[in-house]
């Protein structure tokens, strides 16, 4: 018998571009990195609302690529939001496209939407051929300060968020900021609390800026917004390629931090709680079970309630208080399906202080029982 173990890696390059106007005549940073990457074709997918807020849109990414040696095969305009990942509709769509454009592994695919969008059009780019190059244009504040310079990709099944995807880096991703402005306010608020979750796992330094800038960030103004989005981006993406752990096999999941109950309450509402929405209220528990955790000074919690306050992010939501058959916490099992969904050791990231967190293997049912308590009990004075 003999066996060989041959360890390899495989290059990649995370590509980030952050600009203004991406279709613009004289921006070249989109025709610059589809050119220099060799590759000869492009497919463009459009989310329909970023269709619908920028009625030009389609008709100047084709003015664009005329002045480009890259031939765009097509501009397809295709609904969004989580709809788009109940199903794998927009998933065989892309593949038919890809087939019938002849994109092949050198060739684009263009994703322009939200995160939802963005899952889903790269589902089907990573799984077509074996995968295409996808390039990303997030256009939410939570797909361009998180998702989007992020290396996975997912549509919803079994009733659980992104059951079914792939990990699979990105082509380049561009952060065009002028799409921020044109979201819902609240969409557009609700996204930063993933910059919020990184400062407050990564960089104290980042934490203490929110602070200082929370009523312009819960004003959402502009120059203030586009930094706080470009500084999130980075740290998202510096964890992805320096966090040694870019396609998440070991079960510490930093960037994951209060996420354990917000799936979960997402998929009690049926996913009428935002992604977003849901990861303020489950930060918040995770920041009152941090203290009640000995973990925590009360007095940094305090801060974090403060900015999350100011920001206008939610702290509290009636599903945390619904009960499953057995009249417990339904909440509770979030802790189960996050460990199966991370495979290994059930591993949640709890804070020691702002920008300093701590791993935990175990989290007490009966303390999460009292931060939610607590939780409530906070939430009625504020209405009172
Ligand atoms: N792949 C990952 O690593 C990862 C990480 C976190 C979240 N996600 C996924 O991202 C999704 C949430 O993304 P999201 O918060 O961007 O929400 P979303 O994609 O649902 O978009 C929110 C809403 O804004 C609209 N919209 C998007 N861009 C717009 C614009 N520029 N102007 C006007 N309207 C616009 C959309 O149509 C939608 O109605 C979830 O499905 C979540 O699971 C993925
Ligand atoms: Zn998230």
């Amino acid at each position: 018998m003999e066996r060989f173990d041959l360890p390899f890696s495989i290059p990649a390059t995370h590509r980030i571009g952050f600009t203004h106007g991406a279709f613009g005549a004289s921006n070249s940073l989109l025709r610059e990195l589809l050119e220099s990457g060799g590759g000869r074709r492009a497919l463009v997918y459009l989310e329909d609302a970023v269709a619908d807020a920028w009625p030009d849109l389609s008709s100047s990414i084709q003015q664009y690529f005329s002045h480009s040696s890259i031939a765009l095969q097509a501009v397809n305009i295709a609904q969004g939001a989580e709809a788009c990942k109940a199903s794998d509709a927009l998933v065989r769509q892309v593949w038919e496209q890809v087939e019938k454009h002849k994109i092949d592994r050198h060739s684009y695919v263009i994703a322009i939407g939200g995160g939802a969008f963005l899952d889903a059009v790269g589902f089907g780019a990573a799984t077509a051929h074996r995968g295409v190059r996808l390039v990303r244009f997030p256009t939410t504040t939570l797909s361009q300060d998180d998702s989007g310079v992020g290396v996975k990709n997912g549509i919803n099944a079994f009733g659980k968020k992104n059951w079914i995807g792939s990990f699979c880096v990105p082509y380049a991703v561009i952060n065009d900021f002028d799409f921020l402005h044109s979201q819902s306010p609240e969409v557009c608020r609700l996204g930063l609390i993933e910059a919020i979750k990184v400062a407050l796992v990564k960089d104290a330094d980042f934490f203490t800026w929110i602070e200082e800038n929370a009523a312009l960030l819960g004003a959402l103004e502009k120059g203030t917004l586009e930094e706080c989005v470009k500084r999130s981006a980075l740290w998202h993406a510096r964890h992805i390629t320096s966090g040694g752990d870019p396609f998440e096999m070991g079960s510490s999941r930093p960037l994951d931090f209060g996420h354990w109950a917000a799936h979960k309450l997402e998929q009690l509402s049926g996913f009428a709680l935002s992604h977003a929405a849901a990861v303020s209220v489950g930060l918040w528990l995770d920041v009152c079970y941090s203290v009640r955790a000995g973990l925590l000074a009360a007095e940094s919690a305090a801060r974090i309630g403060r900015v999350l306050e100011i920001m206008g992010m939610p702290m509290f939501d009636e599903w945390l208080l619904h009960r499953d058959g057995k009249g417990e916490l339904a909440v509770l099992a979030g802790l189960e399906e996050f460990r199966e969904h991370l495979g290994g050791q059930l591993t949640v990231l709890l804070l020691r202080a702002p920008g300093q967190g701590v791993d935990v293997h175990e989290m007490n049912p009966l303390w999460i029982r009292e931060s939610i308590a607590d939780m409530k009990a906070a939430c009625a004075q504020t209405q009172a």
